[in-house]
C-alpha cells in the first residue's frame, strides 16, 4: 500500500477524510498530524482521535502540531463546523493518548525514514510549511503533496478571494507551493461539485453501522450552513476529495499549472492566483484539478466506507 500522512484540523469532511483513508487497503496511513484550523489545535487534535477511535484504530499515532498560522493570529471556522469542530455527531472523548513528538518532527521523521511519503494535508499547510523549511532535505524525500486548497473559477469561500486552508495561513502556503515538491491541489472548483446530498446523507445512514451514522449526522449539521447561505443542494465533501484523488483519479481532471499565492494584499489574502490559461511564463508548480465525476466518487466513497 502507498505510504501516507495526513495533516488535518478535523472538521466533519476531515474525518470522513481520515475514515476513508482508514477504510482503504491501497493506502497505509503512517501518522496523522493535527493542525489548528476549523477550530484551535486541542480540539482538532482530540477530534482527529475520535476518529481514529471511531474506525476501530486506537493504534494509529496522532500527534499534535503548530497551534497558530506562521505569522498571523489563528483564523477558525465554528461557524460552518460548530464549536467542537465535529459537531453534529457525539463521539466520547477520546481514550487513546496524543504522541510525545510534535507534528512537525512526525512529519520530518516519517519522511526520512519511509521511502516515497505522501502528504495529504486537509487543514492549513503550517505543519507541512514548518517541517519543508526546519528540515529542506525533507522536499526531495517526499513523493508528493496532495492538499485540499484554493480555487480558481470557485474564488473564495471565507473570503470572497479566498479559501479557508489558504487563507489561514498564506505564508505557509507559499512556502509549500515555492518548495519544489510535486504538489496536487483540489481547490473548491472540485469539492463544489461534491455535495452531501439529502439522497447521499441517505446511503451513509443504509450503512446500519456506527461509522455510517456518524457521517451521516455530521454531513447533516455540515449541510445547513451552505444550504442556508448559499441555497445549494448541500455542503461540499471538501477534504475526502484529496483521498479520492489518490484511490480513483480516473474519477477526476486537471491541468499542470503555476500557482502563485497572494501574501501582501490584506483584501486578496490567501488567494491562489492560479495561471489556469497558461497567460503567463511562470513555472508549472502543481497539478490543480478542476473536474470530478462526483456521482461515481459518492457511489465508491459510500461502498468503501460501509466496510470499516
Ligand atoms: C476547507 O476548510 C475547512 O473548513 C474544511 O475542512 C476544508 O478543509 C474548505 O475550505
Ligand atoms: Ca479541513
Amino acid at each position: 500500500p502507498r505510504p501516507i500522512l495526513i495533516d488535518t484540523d478535523p472538521g466533519q469532511d476531515d474525518a470522513v477524510a481520515i475514515l476513508l483513508a482508514l477504510a482503504s487497503p491501497e493506502l497505509e496511513v503512517k501518522a496523522i498530524t493535527a493542525v489548528a484550523g476549523n477550530v484551535p489545535l486541542a480540539l482538532t487534535s482530540a477530534n482527529a482521535r475520535k476518529v481514529c477511535e471511531l474506525a476501530g484504530r486506537p493504534e494509529i499515532a496522532v500527534h499534535a502540531g503548530c497551534d497558530h498560522p506562521l505569522e498571523r493570529p489563528l483564523v477558525t471556522a465554528e461557524h460552518v463546523h460548530g464549536k467542537t469542530g465535529l459537531d453534529g455527531a457525539d463521539l466520547r472523548a477520546p481514550v487513546m493518548a496524543l504522541q510525545d513528538k510534535h507534528g512537525v518532527d512526525a512529519i520530518i521523521d516519517l519522511a526520512r525514514e519511509v521511502d516515497g511519503l505522501t502528504i495529504c494535508a486537509l487543514g492549513p499547510l503550517t505543519n507541512v510549511a514548518t517541517a519543508l523549511t526546519r528540515a529542506p532535505d525533507v522536499a526531495g524525500r517526499i513523493r508528493e503533496i496532495v492538499l485540499m486548497g484554493g480555487a480558481y473559477f470557485e474564488v473564495g469561500n471565507i473570503s470572497p478571494a479566498a479559501e479557508f486552508n489558504i487563507f489561514v495561513d498564506p505564508e505557509a502556503a507559499k512556502a509549500v507551493f515555492d518548495s519544489g515538491c510535486k504538489i496536487t491541489v483540489l481547490p473548491l472548483d472540485v469539492t463544489h461539485k461534491v455535495l452531501v446530498t439529502t439522497d447521499r446523507i441517505a446511503a451513509f445512514r443504509a450503512m446500519e453501522t456506527r461509522i455510517g451514522d456518524a457521517i451521516a449526522d455530521w454531513t447533516g449539521f455540515f449541510e445547513r450552513f451552505d444550504k442556508e447561505k448559499y441555497g445549494s443542494d448541500g455542503a461540499p465533501l471538501h477534504d475526502p476529495c484529496v483521498i479520492g484523488w489518490l484511490l480513483w483519479p480516473e474519477l477526476f481532471s486537471g491541468r499542470q499549472i503555476n500557482v502563485e499565492i497572494e501574501t501582501t494584499s490584506e483584501l486578496t489574502r490567501g488567494m491562489t492566483v492560479a495561471d489556469w490559461w497558461g497567460v503567463t511564463d511562470r513555472a508549472v508548480n502543481a497539478m490543480f484539478i478542476g473536474n470530478v465525476d462526483a456521482g461515481a466518487f459518492f457511489a465508491r466513497m459510500t461502498d468503501r466506507l460501509a466496510r470499516l
